[in-house]
């Protein structure tokens, strides 16, 4: 670990693989969440199925806290290494005519999706937690449905969601084929293929997040 993380290379190649494991995550959670849209009693079994088997709990949420965090400071560290080691701009680097915006401000759109993550972890995980481990509460199966509901119910919350989810959708569309140039998966044949699928991954999953903010802010009585 320690030797992926002391070259540049290194770096880029682990923070590639972190983002790899988001990318998944990001599949599974929005799967999850979809399912409040189609039925409260599913999206309750599949809640509870999540919230109390060890092994998601003990095993998988420690590893995503781990690669949430690795993939954010990894993503400054290298920042700032790009920063010092080229003081004075390229010449070359003319703006948008040989780059995305998207490419040049992964670390505007990365602190965004982090602002958000700040505030979904308290109104989720904390909130679990409370209830789980400090409150000591009894499980309860109906609850999860409600309490997803209920938190969309806030205009202004729904408004910072959904441009979090906007500008995590242009954080993936360069995220998801740098990854993948990063650990060396370049091919005349296959990048173009790896570009088409993140382009359609970087519009897909914001907008299943975006459908899910909403149908939960228009459905409320
Ligand atoms: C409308 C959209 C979303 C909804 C309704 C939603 C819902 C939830 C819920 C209910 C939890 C609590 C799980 C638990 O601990 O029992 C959770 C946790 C979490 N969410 Fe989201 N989420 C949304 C979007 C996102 C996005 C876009 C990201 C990433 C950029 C994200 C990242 C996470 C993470 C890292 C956790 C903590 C891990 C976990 O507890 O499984 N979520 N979310």
């Amino acid at each position: 670990m320690a030797g992926l993380t002391s070259s540049t290379i290194g770096r880029k190649y682990a923070m590639a693989l972190s983002a790899m494991f988001l990318l998944l995550f990001l599949i599974m959670h929005l799967s999850v969440n979809l399912i409040s849209v189609f039925s409260p009693s599913a999206f309750n079994s599949a809640s509870e199925f999540m919230g109390y088997n060890p092994l998601i709990q003990f095993l998988m949420q420690p590893i995503l806290g781990f690669a949430v965090i690795f993939h954010f400071v990894m993503g400054f560290v290298l920042e700032l290494k790009n920063r010092s080691a080229r003081p004075v701009k390229y010449a070359m680097n003319n703006g948008s005519a040989n780059s995305t915006w998207m490419s040049r401000n992964m670390i505007i759109s990365g602190l965004v999706v982090l602002a958000f993550l700040g505030l979904h972890m308290y109104d989720f995980w904390w909130h679990e937690i409370n209830f789980k481990y400090v409150e000591a509460n009894a499980p309860d199966n109906e609850r999860f449905w409600h309490e997803l509901h209920a938190k969309f119910a806030d205009a202004w919350r729904v408004i910072f969601y959904i441009i979090a989810f906007v500008l995590l959708g242009l954080h993936l569309a360069h995220g998801f084929q740098s990854s993948f140039q990063s650990v060396g998966a370049r091919h005349p044949k296959y990048t173009p293929v790896i570009k088409a699928l993140g382009t359609w991954y970087s519009i897909l999953i914001p907008a299943g997040f975006i459908i899910i903010a909403l149908y939960h802010f228009l459905t409320q009585s």
